[in-house]
This record gives structure tokens, C-alpha cells and sequence, in this order.
């Protein structure tokens, strides 16, 4: 088969030439005898006629094309008469006269209009064969690859190795489930696909391979959102005698070269950075959307004896983990004084959703020494309290102020969300397309209050900052093991508006505090040779320093491209019940299938009902 253009290529040079064409009959309009047809294929349309003076038998073939056909054409490029040009087409300027039309393949009626706007995602995905001959879709897709093209070409010009790592492998602790394949030669035992490479990259790094990358598929069981698959891609890379700032570094001009290649558009160096501390004390979020220019301020302290009841409560808990300890903030909203009663019962309503027990504010009319704030709750307060928020949050009149008080987890939570709410509500939003901050020290451990137990905040193999070192020697061997999420990380993330699109960190090499860092999170001896065995044992045999990252892919690529959802930028997405409609899996099967895998099924279907 012969096709000499793709057809958004043809432009007006190719004026007089004859051409081959094949692609797809996108839309067809009968004008008195002259037939004209868009033909679409990946890079675009262009305008073909089939005219009874050329050709009458070819136009009389041409009666049977309907919608999506796939069609090959051969004819001349001519010039469109001036009155029909269409500058909004790149091919606009030019037309085809069709001499000789081949069919290659009818189409069955659409189910849907490939030009709609409003299809819904259940038929989308359900067709998505077609819904990626969109022009929404194709755009994502190609873009898709120049992205990977860019990352590819940096990273190899800066000497990175691309290696593959194993699909079926052992659980990686990455803090989801794992999804599973059972054995068949190896009766009742289980693969787990990776939730990442992170052991086989820092196997490599020991191996000697000084820097590695792949751009690779990870598997993680867990609650699905817009920005969340069960299966997606992260640019993944490790790199041996590094230091976080190396890192950091790298990925800034892996970043600057995918922005600058795909999308023309040039990324800051170096990128701003916070530390997770402070991240959480002004936005109350590890990945803060810096494009609202409004902070959280802390009230604690200065509300511990206040006669507001509810919020003396709160700054006076402190006791437990992090999240668990009360805490009293507030979220000045300049010129939010005009804010309606219906406004402000929204935004109740909104916060509740995150746990927040009620939302009192205070609208800043005048002086407080006036009585010019108006307020369910000033009521409450003493001069010297009015006068410290004043001085804290720094309100001017014609300002509000938002309060939560509960536990820290939770006022984050709420105000954090509420203050990007109201920033885009009211129209706050800096008008910078892209921002990018680094978010770094995060706390190593976590204590999980259930299991009474210090959890990886990042995962385990993550190094502590050597200045808190000392804070995990204080225990003895044998001791109660006490909560140590004072205790910093080598960890830093990578945010971009607001989305967490990287992580990475400074890994352990050192094999003994690799084993006491499993034993303070209560991770046995016993049970860390049968999980990570090989990992310990590596590292006793000449383990390099190293460190690294990973990018979501799948993130990166929504945001640039303003898709809301990842769904969007991946070819064969899941649904948010991590089904692929298309292909209908997951899906049941045989009884042999099962028995040569020496598995049986617990699941009772509902009665009458499908298994969901
Ligand atoms: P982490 O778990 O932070 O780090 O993952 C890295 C990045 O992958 C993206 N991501 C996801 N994207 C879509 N769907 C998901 N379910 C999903 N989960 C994560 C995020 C995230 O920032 N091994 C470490 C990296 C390292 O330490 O080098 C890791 O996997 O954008
Ligand atoms: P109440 O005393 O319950 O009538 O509440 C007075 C004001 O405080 C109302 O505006 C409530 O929304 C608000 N409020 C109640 N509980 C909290 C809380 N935990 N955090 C912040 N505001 C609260």
C-alpha cells in the first residue's frame, strides 16, 4: 500500500502534485453532485472531492461512503477557490481532486459523534478505539510521546542507563496493596507485581551501574481519584554518589528539557524549595498549590486560655502523633469581608467534608476596639486575644478571617483545601501556568497509633537526615519503642500545582542502619530477611552512597496539557472501579485455569445480583 502525505501535512507547495492518501472519512457534505470529504488521519484533515466533470464513476463509488470509512485515495492537490479557503485548517488552503478512490473497510454506524463534546467518560472508555481517533485524544497521546522522547534524550546524554526491572517480583513496600499473580509452577505461592523498581534500582546502584532510568509501569492496589490508576507510569532513576541537591538538580533539567521540547515553554532553575514543616504550617499541605497567595496562620498558642470553649480544647490536646495533637489556625482572607451568610455556609459545608466540625470566621469591618468585628464567636475573646490575632494574622479591615480548630490532620486538611477553594473562587490565583516547588526534610517516620507502631513516611529504605540521627540511637535494644516522627528525612518531593508529580530521596547504604531502621518500625529480624533479605545482604557487599527519584508520568503530562484527569493521557485507562470496560477484566475464570493454579474462590455473589 502507497501513501505518498499523511493529510494534515499538504500544504499549499504541494499545489499541482498528484498524492496518496489514506485515512478515515470524518465527515461528508453533498454539494449539487460534487461530493467533499474530510480525511482524517493522525496528523490532521484535509478537504478531498470526488466531481462529476473529473470522474463520474469515481464520485458515483464515492455515494457509498459513510462516516469512518478507511479509504485510499490518489489525485491532484489544487489550490481551493478563494471564496472556500479555510485559514483555520492547516490544509486549509488546498484541496484534493480524487481520480482513484480504493475502499479499504466499511464502519458501522457510531455510537457517538467523534466531534461531540459531551460524550459521556462510560461510552468513552467502553469505545475507546474510537474515542482515541479524537482529536482531544490524539493531541494527549502524541504529546504523550514527546514527552517521553525528551526525558529519553536527556537522560541519555546525561549518561543514564535505561535497564529493565522485573514485573513479577516480590511485594515492594511502597505503602499499597500489592496485586498479586499466583504460581503455577510454584503451587501456592505468589508474585507481587512492583509497586515500584525501588529495590532493583538501589540493587542496581550496588551492582555498579552508577546511574540508571526507566520509564516504567507500577502496580498499586488502592483507592482510585482523578489523579490515581492502579497501574501507571513513573520516569524512575537512581544515581549513585549523589546528594539530595544532585538529585534535585537532575530532575530540574529533566523537567526544563520536557517543557522546553514538548511544550516550548522554560521552566525556572533552580525551583523553589520549602521544607515539609513549613509547607504544612502555611498551607497545610505536603503539596501546596503556591498559585494562592493566602497562608494559614497558627493560633495555638495564643488560644489556650480563650473562653471559646472549642477552641481552648483544641490548643490544649497535645498529645499523640502529629496529626493527633490540637491545634487552633487561622485563614485571612483579604477583602473577604464582603463574603455573603449563603457564601459562608458554603464553605461550612465544604470544610465539613474534610472532618472540620464547624468553620467560625470573624469579618473585619473596623476596629476591634470599635466593635467593628462582626462574629459569632468574638464574644469570647479577651482585648489581649483580639489584639494577638489581630497582630498574627495581620487583618485589616474589609478582611475575613477563618478559624478551625480540632485535631492538626484535620485543620490542615480543611483549611489547606479551603484556602485553594476560595483562591480560585475568588479569583486570587497568580497567572502563572506552571508552578513548581520542591518540597523537602520530610519526616522519616510516622507513628501508626492502631498497630502503636513508627511507620516509613516515604519508605523504608530512606535515609534519615544525619543531624536526627542521634534521636534514633535513644532507645536501647529491647526498649518500648517510642513514636520518632520529630525525626527529619533525606526525602523531597516534586509539586506542581498543587500535585505531588515526584518523589524521591537519599536511600541507606549503610547495612547496620538499615537493620535498626526496620527494627524501630517493629519490622523483626525474621521478618526482614524473609521480605528484604537480599536488600540487607547486598548492602554488606560494597553498597555506594545513592539516591533518586521518580516522576509520575501519567500526572506530569495531565497538567501540562490542563487535562483534569489522568484517565486522559493514558491510552487504556481503568475505571475508578479499576475495571477496563473495553477488554471487560478483570473477569472470572475457568475452573481449569484456577485448578492448575491450585486456587479457589471465597467470593459468594450477591443473590441475583452481578459480584461488584
Ligand atoms: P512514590 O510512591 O512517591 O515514590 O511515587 C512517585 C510518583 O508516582 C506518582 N504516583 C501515581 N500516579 C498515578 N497513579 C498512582 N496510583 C500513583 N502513585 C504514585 C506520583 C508520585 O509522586 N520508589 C519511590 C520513588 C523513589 O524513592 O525514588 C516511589 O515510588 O506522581
Ligand atoms: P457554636 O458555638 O457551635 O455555635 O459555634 C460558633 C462558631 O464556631 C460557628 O461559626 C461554628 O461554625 C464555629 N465552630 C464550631 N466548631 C468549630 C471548630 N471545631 N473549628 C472551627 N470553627 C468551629
Amino acid at each position: 500500500m502507497n501513501r505518498s502525505h499523511y493529510c494534515g501535512d499538504l500544504r499549499v507547495e504541494a499545489i499541482g502534485r498528484q498524492v496518496q492518501l489514506c485515512g478515515w472519512v470524518n465527515r461528508r457534505r453533498d454539494h449539487g453532485g460534487v461530493l467533499f470529504i474530510d480525511l482524517r488521519d493522525r496528523s490532521g484533515l484535509v478537504q478531498i472531492v470526488f466531481s462529476p466533470e473529473r470522474h463520474p464513476g469515481v464520485l458515483g463509488q464515492a455515494q457509498s461512503l459513510r462516516s469512518e470509512f478507511v479509504i485510499q485515495v490518489v489525485g491532484e492537490v489544487r489550490r481551493r477557490p478563494a471564496e472556500t479557503e479555510n485559514p483555520k485548517l492547516p490544509t486549509g488552503m488546498v484541496e484534493i481532486f480524487v481520480d482513484t478512490l480504493t475502499i479499504l473497510n466499511a464502519s458501522q454506524p457510531l455510537p457517538f459523534q467523534l466531534d461531540e463534546d459531551e460524550v459521556g467518560e462510560g461510552n468513552r472508555l467502553l469505545y475507546r478505539f474510537l474515542d482515541l481517533r479524537r482529536p482531544r485524544m490524539q493531541r494527549n497521546l502524541q504529546f504523550r510521546h514527546r514527552v517521553t522522547r525528551a526525558a529519553r534524550g536527556f537522560l541519555d546524554e546525561a549518561g543514564f542507563l535505561d535497564i529493565e526491572t522485573p514485573m513479577l517480583t516480590r511485594s515492594t513496600p511502597e505503602g499499597a496493596r500489592d496485586y498479586l499473580v499466583p504460581s503455577r509452577v510454584n503451587p501456592g505461592q505468589f508474585y507481587a507485581l512492583p509497586q515500584s523498581p525501588q529495590l532493583f534500582k538501589q540493587l542496581l546502584m550496588i551492582a555498579g551501574y552508577d546511574r540508571y532510568y526507566q520509564i516504567t509501569r507500577c502496580f498499586r492496589d488502592e483507592d482510585l481519584r482523578a489523579d490515581r490508576q492502579p497501574e501507571f507510569t513513573q520516569i524512575d532513576v537512581e544515581m549513585s554518589f549523589v546528594d539530595a541537591d544532585d538529585v534535585m538538580a537532575m530532575v530540574e533539567g529533566l523537567v526544563g528539557r520536557i517543557f522546553r521540547d514538548a511544550l516550548g515553554v522554560a521552566i525556572p532553575s533552580p525551583l523553589p524549595r520549602i521544607t515539609y514543616a513549613e509547607a504544612m504550617e502555611k498551607y497545610g499541605r505536603d503539596a501546596p498549590d503556591l498559585r494562592v497567595p493566602l497562608e494559614l496562620v497558627d493560633l495555638t498558642g495564643i488560644m489556650k486560655n480563650t473562653g471559646f470553649k472549642v477552641f481552648a480544647q483544641a490548643a490544649r490536646q497535645n498529645r499523640g502523633r502529629r496529626e493527633e495533637r490540637g491545634m487552633v489556625k487561622a485563614l485571612r482572607i483579604p477583602g473577604g469581608a464582603s463574603l455573603t451568610r449563603k457564601q459562608i455556609d458554603e464553605y461550612t459545608d465544604f470544610v465539613s467534608l474534610f472532618g472540620a466540625k464547624g468553620l467560625a470566621w470573624i469579618k473585619v469591618n473596623g476596629r476591634w476596639q470599635d466593635g467593628e468585628w462582626q462574629s459569632p464567636i468574638v464574644k469570647f475573646f479577651s482585648p489581649e486575644e483580639m489584639a494577638s490575632i489581630e497582630s498574627a494574622t495581620g487583618v485589616a479591615t474589609g478582611d475575613i478571617l477563618f478559624f478551625g480548630a480540632d485535631r492538626a490532620g484535620t485543620v490542615n486538611e480543611s483549611l489547606g483545601r479551603l484556602r485553594v477553594k476560595i483562591g480560585k473562587d475568588l479569583g486570587m490565583m497568580a497567572d502563572v501556568p506552571f508552578s513548581f516547588t520542591w518540597v523537602t526534610d520530610f519526616p522519616l517516620l510516622d507513628w501508626d497509633s492502631e498497630a502503636k507502631r513508627n511507620v516509613a513516611v516515604h519508605h523504608p529504605f530512606t535515609s534519615p537526615n544525619p543531624e536526627d540521627r542521634p534521636l534514633l540511637e535513644e532507645t536501647a535494644e529491647g526498649e518500648e519503642i517510642p513514636p520518632l516522627d520529630r525525626v527529619r528525612s533525606l526525602a523531597y518531593d516534586l509539586v506542581l500545582n498543587g500535585t505531588e508529580i515526584g518523589g524521591g530521596s537519599i536511600r541507606i547504604h549503610d547495612p547496620n542502619l538499615q537493620k535498626r531502621m526496620l527494627a524501630l518500625m517493629q519490622i523483626g529480624a525474621e521478618e526482614a530477611e524473609e521480605k528484604f533479605g537480599f536488600l540487607l545482604r547486598a548492602l554488606e557487599f560494597g553498597a555506594p552512597p545513592h539516591g533518586g527519584v521518580a516522576l509520575g508520568l501519567d500526572r506530569l503530562v495531565a497538567i501540562m496539557l490542563g487535562e483534569e484527569s489522568i484517565r486522559d493521557v493514558i491510552a487504556f485507562p481503568k475505571t475508578q472501579k479499576a475495571a477496563c470496560s473495553l477488554t471487560r477484566a478483570p473477569s472470572s475464570v475457568d475452573a481449569t485455569q484456577l485448578r492448575d493454579l491450585y486456587l479457589k474462590s471465597t467470593f459468594k455473589p450477591k443473590e441475583g445480583g452481578q459480584a461488584e
